[in-house]
């Protein structure tokens, strides 16, 4: 089965270190993503102290699979680039190839919104110090799956195309 269609959200995790070279596969994955351009406009914060994890857990509602991760990604936009209207686009396909690359890794993780929300913009200030010229777009909370979850049910719905001949 393609990665597509076997990733999922992954929320519950195990108490287990992920190895450097799957982190590194996961960076990988995400900085070879397509951006306009080509500009690349990303930093990524690789998050493993768990008391900033816990911190961080707090910034959303949704956010609280932060707290029991193994590690967290933030994927984090320069606006210094050619064309700064496309970064959200270009930051949504980094992380989802993070996704991709944990399910390929035997990995769970789960895409925790943050940009454009400015409450949790600012929470985030409030915990790290971030640099004026990033903007963090989201947290990734990533571990070794604790439960055996099976890839969803396909949400396939030829009604949603129209081909256009
Ligand atoms: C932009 C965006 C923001 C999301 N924010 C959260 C979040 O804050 N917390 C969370 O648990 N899941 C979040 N998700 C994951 C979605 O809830 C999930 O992808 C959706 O329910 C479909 O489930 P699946 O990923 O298992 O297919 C987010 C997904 C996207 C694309």
């Amino acid at each position: 089965m393609s990665l597509c269609l076997q990733r999922r959200s992954v929320r519950n995790f195990q108490d287990k270190a992920v190895e450097e070279e799957k982190i590194e596969a996961l960076l990988t994955s995400a900085m070879q993503a397509p951006s306009a351009r080509n500009q690349q406009p990303w930093e990524f914060y690789v998050i493993k102290n768990k008391k900033i994890l816990e911190k961080l857990s707090t910034i959303s509602g949704g956010a609280r699979h932060l707290n029991g991760a193994a590690l967290g990604i933030m994927p984090l936009i320069k606006h210094d680039v050619p064309a700064p209207d496309m970064c959200p686009q270009d930051l949504s396909a980094a992380t989802q190839n993070i996704l991709l690359e944990a399910t390929n890794q035997g990995l769970g993780a789960v895409w925790i919104g943050v940009y454009p929300k400015e409450d949790r913009l600012a929470n985030i200030a409030s915990i790290l110090d971030i640099p004026k010229e990033l903007t963090p777009f989201c947290l990734i909370a990533i571990g070794y799956p604790s439960t055996d979850d099976s890839p969803k049910p396909l949400r396939y719905d030829p009604s949603r195309v129209q081909v256009i001949e």
